[in-house]
């Protein structure tokens, strides 16, 4: 068990939000289950090849369906996709479909692709690695969509006041 100390954990804390990592809207699909959630845990982990790792909650619906799923798809908001972002933290898959709410298309392996988000890629599910309270999904690279307009990224700080839908 690793040793805890609450003052370095809040200093880790305070060092993660100072950083101010852009946020993602990840969605997947499985059979006719669609699914899709905002996500901070998520980064590039290597370059050659393309691998990309995003945390998700056992929580949450999206994880459900994602385990059942061969692909991701990877959603880049911009600051002006607030409502985009509000819908994919705040609310849940398990309480209503957030789909019914977003313009959305079907894109590569299935996947939906949200048409307001400014730019998007999607990978297949890798390996599914156990972290904690979240489980780190490796994704590679099948599909990209780069940014087609001028573009500023979501950060956490633009979403840290949206209560997430389900509890991590
Ligand atoms: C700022 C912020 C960051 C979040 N980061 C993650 C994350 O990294 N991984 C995750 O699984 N959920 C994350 N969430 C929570 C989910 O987006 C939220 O619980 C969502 O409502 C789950 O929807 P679902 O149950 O339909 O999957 C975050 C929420 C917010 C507001």
């Amino acid at each position: 068990m690793e040793q805890r100390d609450v003052h370095d954990e809040a200093a880790f804390d305070a060092i993660i939000a100072t950083a101010d990592y852009p946020v993602i809207i990840v969605t997947t699909a499985s059979g006719q289950d669609k699914a899709g959630c905002l996500v901070g845990f998520a980064g590039q982990v290597s370059i050659e090849p393309r691998r990309f790792l995003v945390g998700l909650s056992r929580s949450n619906h999206t994880y459900a369906v994602a385990q059942r799923a061969e692909y991701l798809a990877v959603h880049l908001p911009g600051r002006d996709n607030a409502a985009l972002a509000a819908l994919f933290g705040s609310e849940t898959g398990s309480a209503i479909d957030k789909f019914a709410h977003c313009d959305w298309r079907t894109g590569p392996h299935g996947l939906p692709i949200l048409t307001a988000a400014a730019a998007w890629f999607t990978g297949p599910i890798l390996q599914h690695h156990d972290f904690g309270d979240h489980v780190g999904i490796l994704l590679g690279l099948s599909a990209a969509s780069a940014p087609h307009r001028a573009v500023t990224a979501s950060r956490y700080s633009d979403v840290a006041d949206l209560s997430p839908g389900h509890p991590a």
